[in-house]
């Protein structure tokens, strides 16, 4: 009976997702002439040697790393390890907290449930998934979805920091609590943190990030009211505006 009704759940939520984050229309970029297109938009390599080039060694090499890492006891429990993936100059990076059974099974980011609403959100962008990058701050599953420990986040956080190094988005999308307080070093619940750019430090000489917090998408998810999906969009609105990007406006359809 219960599985009944968590069925019909989430075929509404499924078609509510269409409506809610489909039905944009996208204003056309030419209409924009003085906006910058996205930096990740060709599916081509791109040549070694450029910069965009490097950037894709290096993140290689990171994910190289991370497949073999067994700096913490998740190294022996992951079925893959997820190091994340997408453009090496996207000006977007967004960030989740850790792979759930679907990343683990593929070792690919967001790629269960919550994934399917995020690159619903993305698209309701007029973003593609190719033009950004998706990582976590853990790269490996917790066993049964617990929450990151913190000397599981101390051991895995660096790699995360190289990603970001390498790619220098413009602005980083923190998905939820976990990620948003680790990136921020704060302990303040995610209701106060999303809504408005923080900065990420890079560290000394760098020009530090913008970072804007989000509900993440799992939560969404279970919070599936107009308010919540409300207030992701508004987000995902300003970082448009932040990046000079077009904003799509909802459609009638
Ligand atoms: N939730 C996350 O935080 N990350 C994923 O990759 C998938 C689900």
């Amino acid at each position: 009976m219960s599985r009944q009704v968590d069925t019909e759940k989430v075929v509404r939520q499924h078609l509510d997702m269409e409506g809610f984050f489909a039905g944009y229309v996208i204003r056309s970029a030419k209409s924009h002439p003085s906006v910058e297109p996205l930096r990740g938009e060709s599916n081509e390599k791109p040549p070694s040697g450029s910069k965009a080039g490097n950037a894709a060694e290096d993140l290689e090499a990171i994910a190289g790393e991370v497949r073999q890492c067994c700096k913490c006891g998740l190294g022996s429990t992951r079925t893959h390890a997820v190091p994340g993936e997408g453009s090496p100059t996207a000006r977007i990076m967004f960030v989740g907290e850790a792979p759930g059974a679907d990343e683990d099974a593929q070792g690919r980011p967001f790629v269960g449930r919550a994934g399917q609403l995020l690159d619903k959100i993305i698209a309701a962008c007029g973003l593609k998934r190719e033009d950004v990058f998706i990582g976590n701050i853990l790269k490996c599953r917790p066993p049964g979805n617990r929450d990151p420990r913190e000397e599981e986040i101390f051991n895995c956080l660096p790699y995360l920091q190289r990603q970001i190094e390498t790619i220098g988005p413009e602005v980083i999308i923190a998905l939820g609590a976990h990620a948003a307080r680790t990136l921020l070093e704060t302990d303040k619940p995610i209701g106060q943190l999303r809504g408005h750019f923080h900065e990420y430090s890079v560290g000394i000489g760098r020009p530090p990030i913008k970072l804007m917090a989000t509900y993440h998408p799992a939560y969404i998810l279970r919070n599936y009211t107009p308010e919540t999906r409300g207030r992701v969009w508004e987000d995902m609105k300003k970082v448009l505006v932040e990046l000079g990007l077009p904003v799509p406006e909802r459609g009638k359809g």
